[in-house]
């Protein structure tokens, strides 16, 4: 039956492939900068651990789901769950979630193509030797000269955007693997270096106790934002994954590969704060500065070390890399939906795609210069507004795009892919995909699947609403 499909956008050559295609998805802007700046902004230890137990309970639990179910039906996410669902004796509606989740791509790929385009510029200032010798706050004026020019934003933005369009317009399948396999290892090599930075600032305990030091009041603050995050730096609940999968060799196993994968993305998360709130300490800089923190922190690391000029370079290139292949896999599930769905040609699909995000961009970029006054949901004595210009609470243009999808699209879409994979599918096509040897460590997952992540979803969300 379905397990002899293949894909129409080509496979890749091996399991490796798919183990650099997924890390590269999965290691992105949120581990090297949301992840610091988040954990910051929530106060520590608590979001760390809420975090960490949401990758385990729930995170892993969806990426296996999607992964089987995009390998079971070879096709693109929307287009796999009505296939599936119908062959399963089910409504073909259950497409529309994953329908839903490739457009909560798009609408990510719009804010990350922005700060995929700060880094790009940080790779010219680090070259230009701007950080050289600069105080903290120098530094932190000199990010603030920068987010306060929609043209320069704008010009990196659509910079960023035509690289990731460029690999997408070609095939992802041909352009991904060589440049992965190099680059992921060196930033991994750099980041080790700056923790090494790090340790001799003198203030690396500060940094540990912050980043662990459980502080149970914090708990409720960061829950609904730490199980969000578990999902965007896993690359979850938009179909992603499941685009990955529907390319990956029928001969390899999904749960060994699965959780490598989101063990080297945690591992990458944690190194990186490490990383930078010593330095943060250091510098005396404030742990919660919001977006600002990684530019902010690490060229001044950078400006005040040995061939940091050096360094720092080679260091923005490989952020710039490991964004612009999360980027790739952000716009991949809706281009294949299009070209299964229509006859316009794969290049096509991509442009107007691309120009769509890029477009929806231009506001997360007037987010932090012209347009930062205007307020979403602002909640003041005089009561709810919607929107209203220059209020000092609510959320801007960045913001609700933000919350919106990491908080609320992307859990639900997980929610619907492990629920299909758990109770929809079928045990016996889970097995099949599975295909494991133990089946203790079988019904496990599938006890994982069914019931752990969806309830763990559900009451993640609910005690947000009670709070
Ligand atoms: N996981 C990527 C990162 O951490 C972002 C991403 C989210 C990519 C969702 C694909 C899907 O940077």
């Amino acid at each position: 039956m379905s397990t002899d499909k293949v894909s129409v956008h080509g496979s890749w050559a091996s399991r490796w492939v798919f183990i650099f295609a997924a890390t590269g998805s999965a290691v992105g802007l949120g581990s090297i900068w949301k992840f610091p700046y988040m954990v910051g902004v929530y106060g520590g230890g608590a979001f760390v651990l809420v975090f960490l137990a949401c990758i385990a309970l729930i995170g892993v639990p969806v990426m296996l789901a999607e992964t089987l179910i995009g390998r079971r039906a070879r096709l693109s996410p929307a287009n796999a769950l009505k296939v599936l669902a119908v062959e399963a004796g089910h409504s073909g509606r259950w497409s529309w979630g994953a329908f839903a989740g490739m457009i909560t791509a798009l609408l990510i790929l719009s804010f990350y193509s922005v700060v995929g385009g700060w880094s790009l510029d940080y790779i010219i200032n680090m070259g230009k030797g701007d950080f050289q010798g600069a105080t903290a706050d120098q530094v932190g004026d000199y990010f603030g000269g920068v987010i306060s020019n929609p043209w320069r934003l704008t010009f990196w933005h659509t910079a960023f955007m035509l690289l990731s369009a460029f690999v997408i317009a070609r095939g992802v399948v041909a352009g991904l693997e060589r440049s992965l396999r190099i680059m992921m290892p060196i930033l991994f090599v750099l980041l080790l270096v700056l923790l090494g930075y790090s340790m001799t600032t003198g203030h690396f305990m500060e940094g540990v106790h912050f980043m662990f030091d459980f502080n149970p009041d914090r708990v409720l603050d960061g829950l609904l934002a730490a199980m969000g995050h578990a999902f965007f730096s896993l690359s979850v609940g938009v179909g992603s994954i499941m685009i990955y999968g529907a390319y990956m060799p029928k001969n390899a196993s999904i749960s060994g590969t699965v959780v490598g994968v989101a063990l080297i993305d945690t591992f990458v998360s944690l190194l990186a704060g490490l990383a930078l709130f010593p330095i943060v300490f250091a510098s005396g800089l404030n742990p919660s500065e919001g977006p600002g923190l990684m530019f902010v922190t690490l060229p001044f690391a950078f400006g005040n070390v040995a061939f940091g000029q050096l360094m720092g370079v080679v260091f923005f290139v490989l952020v710039a890399v490991a964004a612009w292949s999360s980027a790739i896999s952000l716009l991949e599930p809706m281009v294949a939906y299009l070209v299964e769905r229509t006859r316009v040609r794969r290049l096509w699909v991509t442009f107007w795609l691309a120009f769509t995000c890029w477009f929806v961009g231009l506001g997360t970029v007037f987010s932090f210069n012209i347009w930062k006054q205007a307020k979403f949901f602002v909640s003041e004595e005089s009561g709810f507004h919607l929107y209203q210009w220059g209020a000092a609470s609510g959320l801007d243009f960045f913001g609700v795009v933000d919350f919106f999808t990491s908080r609320i699209m992307l859990p639900l879409g997980g929610l619907c892919f492990v629920v299909f994979a758990g109770w929809i599918m079928g045990r016996g096509a889970v097995r099949d995909e599975l295909s494991m040897r133990s089946p203790v460590m079988f019904t496990l997952t599938l006890f994982l699947m069914r019931y752990v992540a969806p309830l763990g979803i559900l009451i993640v969300f609910a005690a947000q609403l009670w709070k």
